[in-house]
Order: C-alpha cells, then structure tokens, then sequence
C-alpha cells in the first residue's frame, strides 16, 4: 500500500484505499508569468491575440499561487484530500523548450511536492496541461517530430528533479490539444488547419509513448505511469442511421483516435474515411505505434457530459478541401437533463458508460482514475448546483465500480476557480471562491460538502 492508499478513509461506500482528489493545472493558477525565468507560452502568446480570450484575459495573474502556494496547500489540507492533481509548466523548466533546465522553476515545484508530502497529500503531476513553450511552435509546435522528442527530453529532467511523485501523467487532453488548438482555433496555437492538426495529435501520441519510455528507464520503485484523455460519449441525437454514422465519426475525432492508439497499438480503420482528403498519414513512422502503445500503468479520464451528434452537411463540399474538424456532424441539445450554469449538459450516466466502455472494449485498460470532473458556473458562494453535480457524479463512479470497472479515485475539478481558458475568469469551478481584486481565497459550499464525503460523513 502507498501512503495515500493507507490515508484514505472508507467514504461513501467506496473500496478502502479509493483515492479522494483535486486538481488543477499551471498556467490556469500559477500566474507571476515573469518570475524566475520562465519563458512565453503558446498560451501566454495566444492570449494577446485580439478577440482571443473572453475580454481579453489571460493567465497573468491568474491565482498567484506561484506566490501563494503555502496558503493552497493548507486548504489541501483543510478538505483532507489523499491526492492533489497538478501541473508542470515546460516554459518554467526550459523556457526555450530545450538546453539547460532553469534551476529556479526546477526548486518551486520542488518546494511545492515537499510541502503536500508533508501535509499526507499525495502529488500526482502532469507533465504537459497545454503550455508548449512559445519557442517550439515557432518551430511547427506539435505539426513536427521534434516537438515529440523535445518533450521526452522535458519529462525525463522533470522526472528527475522531482522525488517523492508516485504518480506521473504525460499529457492532458491531447484531443484539446491538437482538435481544439490546432483546427478549430478557439485554443492556443490559434490554428485552423486540418493536416496540421492531424499531425499534431500523432506527435503528441508519439511524444507520450517517448516520454514513457524515459520515464520507465529511470522510474523509482512503486511509481506509476499514464496519460489523461477526455471522454465524451458520442450519442446519435436520433434512431437514424445517418445520426448513428454521425455519433460514430465524433466518437472517432474526440475518443477513438486517442484511445485505439494507446491502448489497442492500432489506429482506427476509419480514420481516412472520416478525415477525406487532408488524410495524408505520412507522419506516420514505422514503429510509431509501438511507442505509443507502451503498457500504461493508469488511464485517467475527464469526463463533463456526452455529445448528442446529429449528421450535418460538410461545412466544406469538397473532400480536397476539408478540415479535420470538418466532418459532418453537428451537436444538438435535446430537451431534457439540466445543464450546468455555463450550460454544459448534465448526464452522469455518460461517465459511468465511458468508463463500462472502455472496460468492455480494451483487455488491457489498466487501473483508471477519474482525474477530472467538475461544474462550472458565474456564481458564488452557495454553489448547490455543484454540489448536485459533484454527487451525482460520484454516484455514476460507484456505479461502474459496481459493473467491475477498477477504477482507483476520483479527481474534482478544480480546488479554486481559474483561468478558464478562452473564457477567462467568469467561469468557475472550484472548490475555493477566488477574489481576483484581493486574491481571497474562500471555501464554497461544495468545499464542505466534499470535506464531509471524504471524510465519510456525507
Ligand atoms: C479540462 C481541462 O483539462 C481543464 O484545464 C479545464 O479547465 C476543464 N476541463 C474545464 O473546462
């Protein structure tokens, strides 16, 4: 058993040893994008792009916890969690992307992992949420090989420096990072292309599987390896087998091509068909699926809600001409299930039919862990909604342990509101209220109420 293991308290009826998270990332809370020689990020960049970011925010100042990280630990602490999910920032590390680590970046989180160790919380870090430093995409960011092999190089001087994390994540979301930054534009780099973004999910895959390798040459004993993906199931919005065909091609850009790779060593048969024309696969290596498919020892999924995918014609008739995100489905909002207050669809069963699902299709799915989950809304302090949401969620959880599925614990996102990406700061979701004026910190009502569930109280 692991420290968290023996730490965690039987709540909920779930097992003993299920682990009780939160989680963020850096460039969502860090902020002091200046400090200790940090280098620019695509983020730091995209956010200055007009239009970019809702009224023009970005992630300076963000949470300061770079400067307020003792006060965040103790509020760790305080909801009595056995696992904190954070990120690494690569621009903090090696703010050209590559050549010597800057020590100064190195010694935060350094201090970072030494203060949740000694508070019994557990870090599981994340090598790569989103922040490729700016130098690497002036030279093709994630379009290139190279890209891949710099952020093995990273992950092995992060590894290194870091003692006492049993827990390591390569990337998050590489669906966000290559579909959302590079096709539709509405995420850092800011690209609209189709091969590129094609090319940009296969490299981060490869970047992962090398990274892995690095990872298990020098592993310590008892730690763990894996990645993070968002799931989405993919609905068809009708009984039609046009809608079914619809579902099917969205499950494959947002689910499919990232799990198929990883955990079956194989790409999905059906990748040209859906992506037409830009489907020239010459980034592809010999070899390559190998890498990517290196045995994982825990599959962490995010899930918020599925995707109700109707067919719609191509935004692009001619096949010679589609983007990758061009693929004939568009989204729909049935009646029904409530939404969140940034109206984000609220169907729990979705998460515990991703995580049955995925038992049912990969043999080989390793131990998972919920590393994401979470409400957002504008609002304060009494956040009821969360509450119901977080609850229903962790009931969704239980229930596909009930099915058999091994999953391990459950990640909240997040611990404080943030930077919400091209949202900015109107939308919340954590724990914590943030008072972006004073920087005040202040326990919602969900604090409580997770606090409570931990601890096997509620
Ligand atoms: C997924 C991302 O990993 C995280 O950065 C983001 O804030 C949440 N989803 C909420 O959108």
């Amino acid at each position: 058993m692991t420290a968290t293991e023996e730490r965690a308290p039987v709540a909920g009826g779930f097992p003993a040893g299920f682990v009780w998270g939160v989680a963020t990332s850096a460039y969502q809370i860090e902020g002091a994008v200046d400090a200790d020689g940090r280098g620019p990020s695509i983020w730091d960049a995209f956010c200055r792009v007009p239009g970019a970011t809702a009224a023009g925010e970005s992630g300076d100042p963000a949470c300061d916890h770079y400067r307020r990280w003792p006060e965040d630990v103790e509020l760790l602490a305080g909801l009595g969690v056995g696992a904190y999910r954070l990120s690494v920032a690569w621009p903090r590390i090696l703010p050209e992307g590559g050549g010597r680590p800057e020590r100064r970046g190195l010694d935060f989180y350094r201090r970072l992992v030494d203060a949740l160790r000694e508070r019994g919380v557990t870090p599981f870090v994340t090598l790569y949420h989103w922040d490729l430093p700016q130098a690497l995409e002036e030279r093709g960011g994630w379009r290139v090989r190279d890209t891949a092999e710099r952020f093995a190089d990273y992950a092995a001087v992060v590894h290194e420096a870091l003692e006492g994390v049993p827990y390591w994540t390569t990337l998050n979301e590489p669906y966000c990072s290559a579909v959302t930054g590079y096709a539709e534009g509405r995420h850092a780099p800011g690209a609209r292309e189709g091969h590129g973004a094609l090319a940009a999910a296969h490299h981060l895959l490869v970047g992962h599987g090398l990274a892995v390798a690095r990872l298990r040459e020098r592993a310590r004993p008892g730690e763990r390896i894996g990645v993070t993906l968002n799931m989405s199931p993919a609905v068809p919005a009708s009984p039609s087998a046009e809608d079914a065909a619809a579902a099917r091609r969205m499950d494959l850009m947002v689910n499919r091509q990232f799990t198929e790779p990883l955990l079956g060593g194989a790409y999905p048969g059906d990748m040209a068909e859906v992506y037409g024309e830009i489907s020239d696969f010459s980034f592809r290596h010999d070899g390559d699926l190998a890498v990517i498919s290196e045995p994982l020892d825990f599959l962490g999924v995010n899930y918020y809600y599925p995707i109700h995918a109707a067919a719609a014609p191509y935004a692009q008739p001619d096949p010679a001409l589609r983007s990758a995100f061009d693929i004939g489905v568009r989204t729909v909002a049935p009646d029904g299930p409530p939404v969140t207050g940034l109206g984000w669809r609220i169907e729990p069963d979705g998460l515990r039919d991703t995580l049955t699902g995925l038992a049912a299709r990969f043999p080989r799915l390793p131990p998972v862990f919920v590393t994401e989950n979470g409400y957002g809304d504008d609002g304060g302090l009494d956040d009821t909604g969360r509450v119901a949401y977080l609850s229903a969620h962790l009931a969704a959880t239980r229930a596909a342990l009930d099915d058999g599925v091994d999953v391990r614990g459950y990640f909240c996102w997040s611990l404080l509101d943030n930077f919400e990406w091209a949202r900015g700061y109107a939308a919340r979701f954590g724990l914590v209220h943030v008072d972006y004026a004073t920087q005040a910190r202040t326990p919602k009502a969900s604090y409580r109420w997770y606090r409570d569930v931990i601890a096997g109280r509620a």
